[in-house]
């Protein structure tokens, strides 16, 4: 009942030729894919280079970050208004790659999270815990947290505007994927937070993605599991051959 959503995270990758022929590759290997959502996220100045290679396509386009105010002296910066104006339909927050280097905190994803939905962006909210967090056994401590600041202030309306991305951050990058019983065990208790948060419906209706280390040979059994509704992508949405099979993980 929950439409899957394949998300791929480019980061600091592809400049605007290499998007374009990317998207070029891509586009005929997922298209007659049917439901399932297709994102992909670009850099900031290749927003607009994606949306038009993308158009005619189902594949949209999101950021990988934005800012909370729509506009001032704030150098440097991009307001959600902004990025829907340039195409996007959607922009990842809370990302744990912004978190730790950047300083992102659950109050600043918060502001985020809150702006971008106002402005009718739909959110990829990122959560997840270190290595370290994991070992000590604070992973859920850590991931409530991180939700319930997260989402402080956000309407049930807003929520139909979110989708959750958990990723946890030793997973990231280094080939070792959750198992599917990890992830499904952090998402289960995801799900039953949102329904203290808001209600079953809102949370049933949540999709909630798991990130780290997918790929076309793991996507399968990830997407197995009850409470995972898609995945988010780094490495392997940088080539066309393995985002598109992971895009195509019915058949
Ligand atoms: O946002 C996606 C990401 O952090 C996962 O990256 O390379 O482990 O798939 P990767």
């Amino acid at each position: 009942m929950r439409t899957p959503v394949i998300a791929g995270n480019w980061k600091l990758f592809k400049n605007l030729s290499e998007t374009r022929e990317l998207l070029q590759e891509l586009a005929p290997r997922v298209a007659g894919v049917s439901g399932v959502e297709i994102i992909v996220a670009p850099v900031f100045t290749a927003l607009t280079t994606a949306v038009q290679a993308a158009m005619g396509t189902t594949i949209r386009v999101a950021a990988q970050d934005c800012f909370w105010e729509e506009e001032g002296a704030f150098t440097g910066e991009v307001a959600p208004g902004l990025l829907k104006d340039a195409g996007c339909s959607h922009v990842i927050i809370g990302h744990s790659e912004r978190r730790q280097y950047f300083g992102e905190t659950d109050a600043t994803v918060n502001r985020k999270i809150k702006a971008a939905c106002a402005a009718g962006l739909t959110v990829l909210f990122c959560v997840g815990e270190t290595l370290a967090e994991r070992e000590a056994g604070t992973t859920f401590t850590v991931i409530e947290t991180q939700l319930r600041t997260g989402l402080a202030g956000v309407t049930a309306a807003d929520l139909q505007r979110l989708i959750i991305a958990y990723e946890p951050v030793w997973a990231i990058g280094t080939g070792k994927t959750a198992s599917n019983e990890q992830a499904q065990e952090v998402h289960a208790r995801i799900r039953t937070l949102l329904v203290s948060l808001y209600d079953q419906a809102a949370a049933d209706a949540l999709r909630i993605l798991y990130g780290g280390s997918v790929k076309p040979e793991n996507i399968r059994g990830l997407m197995g599991q009850q409470d995972i509704d898609g995945a988010l992508v780094g490495g392997a949405s940088l080539k066309a051959d393995s985002f598109a099979a992971i895009v195509r993980f019915q058949e």
